[in-house]
């Protein structure tokens, strides 16, 4: 009998690489479109590293072609264990951190180690549009705990409170988060990691941006609740390799045994070659320089976005955002429907930003607008075009 799973009914298109086909079929019409829409790094990794790995390939050798151990290389783990000690104050062990092939399978894999179907998953909202497709591709159930842009998305423990049962498997954090920008404050992470014990369920941290920060610092959920948290990572964002594929996870040794079971199966191991790589950067003399560097280049781009919205967009609401890419921008005083809104955008107006409704169901008037990725000229020339599209949108 041909047929599929039903399970992949779970799994659609991911939204962006849909505004990125539009983007591709107008770009192949010429069009130039300012892109406000990618979620990656415009800053290559140091140039000291990438002529150590130029200097590596031309070897004679095996060692960046071969398999690796599916947990990642020691080494590998080791740096990541310092670089956690030296930036966080954290003793992780190397055993207790997996290498994973980039943040989605640390988020697939954890997910597969933790969920069975009809198990509950706390998931913000708005929050990073990955985690919804996979719960629901292994059988959980996502409540959301709504967050208000009033309060700077802050989460109130006392409504997470209420939305856990004891079906409650896991709660999603992102801090930094994706698309809002906000950060976790070490009361509201004490508060919410107490709750994890007292309940006894799974926080998944998500650490993608914990180096993109712009204002106050990076809260280390782990720290609480060791025995709770699993904590997710990519290099997609610091050192900026995306397509290199490569992540990481560290949390309690019987989830990490485990979620290298999974990438075993997936992927057998990571890259060898980008383990190599963030070996190097992550011992390097350039990583802290790197991250100064990157970080005072990103604050520039966030501030004159910040100022192009507040000329432009007089109506637009928003919080300036205390770390990650992105700032999120509630248009509902010009516009009703953010995906509606993306594509008349991009056809009309050659900007592509990220529909809201990708993150949120309760800001669907809202855009996520990207300001690493484009140059400050072009990123201020996007916001100009957003906002001549959203006073035009409003008077259709
Ligand atoms: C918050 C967050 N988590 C995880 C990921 C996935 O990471 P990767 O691109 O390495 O697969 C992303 C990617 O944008 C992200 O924004």
């Amino acid at each position: 009998m041909r047929g599929f799973s039903d399970r992949m009914g779970a799994l659609r298109e991911s939204p962006t690489r849909r505004i990125d086909a539009i983007r591709e079929r107008l770009k192949r019409e010429n069009r130039d479109i300012i892109v406000l829409s990618a979620g990656q790094p415009s800053i290559p990794p140091p140039p000291e590293i990438r002529a150590m790995m130029a200097e590596e390939l031309a070897k004679e050798s095996m060692d960046l072609y071969a398999y690796t151990p599916s947990q990642g290389i020691i080494e590998l783990r080791e740096a990541v264990a310092e670089d956690l000690k030296r930036l966080g104050s954290l003793d992780v062990k190397p055993d207790d951190i997996v290498i994973t092939a980039g943040g989605q399978e640390a988020m697939f894999a954890t997910l597969m180690t933790i969920l069975n179907p009809g198990d509950e998953v706390i998931l913000m909202d708005p929050t990073y549009f990955g985690y919804k497709p996979i719960i629901e591709y292994f059988g959980g159930k996502i409540k959301r705990l709504r967050l208000s842009m009033d309060d700077g998305f802050r989460i109130n423990v006392e409504s997470l409170k209420e939305l856990v049962s004891d079906k409650t498997k896991a709660v999603i954090v992102v801090t930094p988060d994706n698309p809002t920008g906000s950060i976790i404050d070490e009361e509201t992470a004490k508060a919410i990691t107490d709750l994890a014990k007292d309940k006894d369920f799974w926080i998944i941290s998500d650490e993608a941006y914990r180096t993109l920060i712009y204002e106050g610092n990076h809260v280390y959920m782990y720290k609480y609740a060791p025995d709770n948290v699993i904590s997710l990572n990519t290099f997609s964002k610091d050192p900026g390799i995306p397509g290199w594929r490569l992540g990481f996870i560290y949390g309690p040794r019987e989830v990490i045994s485990r979620v290298k079971l999974a990438g075993e199966e997936m992927t057998y191991c990571p890259p060898s070659f980008a383990q190599r790589f963030v070996a190097v950067y992550l011992r390097s003399q350039v990583r802290l320089k790197h991250i100064r560097y990157v970080v005072e280049q990103y604050r520039a781009k966030r501030d004159a976005a910040v100022n192009a919205i507040k000329a432009s967009l007089p109506e637009a609401r928003f919080t300036v955002p205390k770390g990650s890419m992105f700032i999120f921008v509630d248009l509902a005083n010009y516009i009703d429907d953010g995906e509606k809104f993306a594509e008349y955008a991009m056809e009309k107006y050659s900007v592509a930003i990220v529909p809201g409704s990708y993150f949120s169901e309760q800001y669907r008037a809202a855009v996520r607008v990207s300001f690493v990725w484009e140059s400050t000229n072009r990123l201020v020339e996007g916001i100009r075009r957003l906002a001549e599209a959203a006073k035009a949108y409003r008077t259709r």
